[in-house]
């Protein structure tokens, strides 16, 4: 499980995620739960950041497809509120059926009630949900699949989880597009003499629970290139500047806190450090660029039955 803040916070992938109650009935200490209100923040700053470099490719692979003018079939795995998909169908041509995958049932009703309605092309697009966790993915449920997407799901997969993605999305010879995982890498201007220790810390927190952290895009590589697919990745970073201060501050209140957590002697420079860069971040004066990676893998097709 991922730990849990002294003040309530859930840190995962980059960012500060507000943990909501677990619902009655539920163990408060079952998986981190993602608060709606945290991926509303950040959906157009990932939309923006998103590497559409990889479009083109993807396009190329899925205009290739057999039976394409049937529709597409994507499956987005650990979809949230759906974000990925607002973001990409309007992009794609033809009529698209999506599948959203996630573990959490509460994620999983905003997402159908904001599902995107039209492709680029006007051609009508259509959602079904899955509850599920990838842990227990297998590669019947990809049955029919022709695109495979995350979004900022691979760093709070673990190794066997991302294993068994790529595995899946093999089996059923799609490619898969999976963006904005964290590189482990973030920039501060101005600069602070304590950045790299909380970068250092904040990354060291993602891992400790077996997480893949910055480690997942070139875990997911090496998983899909096992497979036989090959893959292609592109930056992806958040670029925050006074105009993302929203976004920014509770990012640097999470960011802050899980390195704290991992370092409790970092404390009080911390707590320094934070009220320093939130006075900045309030005055309009810090910029953040919190490095990400996309990735595309194009998996060998395996003759349009899948
Ligand atoms: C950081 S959120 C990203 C949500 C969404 N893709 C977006 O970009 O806004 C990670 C999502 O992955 C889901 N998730 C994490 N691990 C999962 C697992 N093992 N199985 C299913 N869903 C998972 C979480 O419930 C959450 O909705």
């Amino acid at each position: 499980m991922q730990s849990t803040g002294p003040s309530g916070a859930a840190y995962a992938e980059c960012a500060v995620v507000p943990l909501r109650q677990a619902p009655a009935g539920e163990r408060p200490d079952g998986p981190p739960r993602y608060a709606p209100e945290w991926l509303r923040l950040r959906e157009p700053v990932d939309a923006a950041a998103r590497a559409r470099e990889l479009l083109d490719p993807l396009r190329g692979r899925l205009a290739d497809l057999p039976g394409r003018a049937d529709g597409l079939v994507v499956h987005d795995v650990g979809c949230g509120t759906g974000s990925m998909g607002r973001w990409l169908a309007p992009l794609l041509d033809g009529a698209q059926h999506w599948v959203l995958h996630d573990r959490d049932p509460y994620l999983l009703h905003f997402a159908a009630v904001a599902a995107p309605r039209t492709a680029a092309d006007g051609s009508r697009v259509t959602i079904e949900t899955r509850r599920g966790d990838l842990a227990r993915l297998t590669p019947d449920a990809l049955t029919g699949a022709v695109l495979v997407t995350a979004s900022a799901l691979l760093d709070v997969l673990t190794g066997e989880e991302v294993g068994r993605l790529a595995a899946a999305c093999a089996a059923a010879g799609c490619p898969a597009l999976l963006t904005l995982s964290v590189a482990g890498r973030v920039d501060l201007t101005p600069a602070h003499p304590l950045d790299a220790e909380i970068t250092e810390a904040f990354n060291d927190h993602q891992r400790r629970t077996g997480m893949l952290g910055p480690d997942a895009v070139a875990a997911a590589a090496d998983a899909f290139t096992g497979h036989g697919a090959s893959v292609r990745l592109h930056p992806s970073p958040w670029r925050l500047g006074p105009d993302e201060a929203g976004l920014t501050a509770p990012w640097l209140r999470g960011w802050v806190g899980a390195a704290v957590e991992q370092r409790p002697e970092l404390r009080t420079r911390a707590d320094r450090y934070l009220d320093e860069r939130l006075a900045a971040c309030a005055a309009g004066e810090l910029r953040v660029v919190v490095h990400h990676t996309d990735l595309l893998a194009l998996c060998r097709p395996t003759g349009g039955d899948s």
